[in-house]
C-alpha cells in the first residue's frame, strides 16, 4: 500500500502564521504538525509515501523529513501549485500509486488512541473499494458527514452539510483501492470549485463499496487548521506526553516499534537532537528497546 500525505493549501485560516511558513511545519507541542499524520502512516505500516504541498514550501519539507531512508522509509515530493481540492491529490500522486492500494492522510490531521495500530492493521488488509474512519462531534457542519444505520452500514455521505443528518464527522485519513485514480478523474469541481474527497467516497458509497470505521470513546482525532485547533492540539500532546513520559508521533520511536530501523540507528537519530528533550527521549526509547 502507498500512502500520500496532503500538506498543500493556503493555510488561510491561520494567516497571518502562515503566510511565510507551511502549517505543516508549525509546532504541536514539542514537534512539527506533519509529524501526527505521518506517524498514522507509518502505524499503518506504509513505507513509501508521497507528501503533496505548494512548490514553496517543499525545500523546507525536505529539509525536515529528507527522503525517509533515516526512518527506514520512502517520502518523495510533489508541488500542487494551486490547491484544487482534496481528490487532486490522486490526480498529482496517480503515478506513485501505480496499480496499489493508497492510505491518504491530510497534512493537518491528528490521530491518537489505544488500538490504534490495532485498527489500521484490521483495516488495511484486502481493501474492497474505501475504508472511512468517522468520529463523533459536536460540529459536524464542518466536515464532511457520514451517516450509518444500526449495523454500522454506511447509508450517505455528505460534505459539510447546512443540516447532518448525523454527528459523525469523516477524518482526513482514507484507504482506497486501486481504483481512486480512475475515479478521481471522473469528479467534477463542486459548487465552491473544488475536487472534493467527499465525491469521491460518494462514488464508492454508491457502488456499496464504502465503508465507514467508527472511532470510540476515548480515541483523539483532532484537527489543527485553525489558532484554537492547534492551541488545543497542543494543550492535547502536552498533558499526555507530561503525563506519561511517552511521545505522540514520535517517528524514530515509531519507526524503530515498526521494525523500520533498529535501536542503534535510533540511538544515533536521538543523539543528533540530544539537546532537546525529544531527542533525549529518542536516545532513551532507542537503550530501552535494545534490551
Ligand atoms: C476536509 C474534507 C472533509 C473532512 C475534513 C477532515 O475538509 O473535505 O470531508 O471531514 O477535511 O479534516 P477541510 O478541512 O479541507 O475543509
Amino acid at each position: 500500500m502507498k500512502g500520500i500525505i496532503l500538506a498543500g493549501g493556503y493555510g488561510s485560516r491561520l494567516h497571518p502564521i502562515t503566510l511565510a511558513v507551511s502549517k505543516q511545519l508549525l509546532p504541536v507541542n514539542d514537534k512539527p504538525l506533519i509529524y501526527y499524520p505521518l506517524s498514522a502512516l507509518m502505524l499503518a505500516d506504509v513505507r513509501d509515501i508521497l507528501i503533496i504541498a505548494m512548490p514553496d514550501d517543499i525545500p523546507q519539507l525536505s529539509r525536515l523529513l529528507g527522503d525517509g531512508s533515516q526512518l527506514g522509509i520512502s517520502l518523495s515530493y510533489a508541488a500542487q501549485p494551486v490547491p484544487q481540492g482534496l481528490a487532486e491529490a490522486f490526480l498529482i500522486g496517480a503515478d506513485h500509486i501505480g496499480d496499489d492500494e493508497v492510505a491518504l492522510v491530510l497534512g493537518d490531521n491528528i490521530f491518537h488512541g489505544n488500538g490504534f495500530y490495532d485498527l489500521l492493521a484490521e483495516h488495511r488488509r484486502n481493501i474492497d473499494g474505501c475504508v472511512l474512519f468517522g468520529y463523533p462531534v459536536t460540529d459536524p457542519e464542518r466536515y464532511g458527514v457520514g451517516e450509518v444505520d444500526e449495523t454500522g452500514r454506511l447509508l450517505s455521505l455528505e460534505e459539510k452539510p447546512e443540516k447532518p443528518r448525523s454527528n459523525l464527522a469523516v477524518t482526513g485519513l482514507y484507504f482506497y483501492d486501486r481504483d481512486v485514480v480512475e475515479i478521481a478523474r471522473q469528479v467534477r469541481p463542486s459548487a465552491r470549485g473544488e475536487l472534493e474527497i467527499t465525491d469521491v467516497n460518494r462514488y464508492y458509497l454508491e457502488a456499496g463499496r464504502a465503508r465507514l470505521v467508527t472511532f470510540g470513546r476515548g480515541f483523539a482525532w483532532l484537527d489543527a487548521g485553525t489558532p484554537q485547533s492547534l492551541l488545543h492540539a497542543s494543550q492535547y500532546v502536552h498533558t499526555l506526553e507530561d503525563r506519561q513520559g511517552v511521545r505522540i508521533a514520535c517517528l524514530e520511536e515509531v519507526a524503530l516499534r515498526m521494525g523500520f530501523i533498529d535501536a542503534d540507528a535510533c540511538h544515533r537519530l536521538g543523539a543528533k537532537l540530544s539537546r532537546s528533550g525529544y531527542g533525549e527521549y529518542v536516545m532513551a526509547v532507542a537503550s530501552e528497546l535494545a534490551g
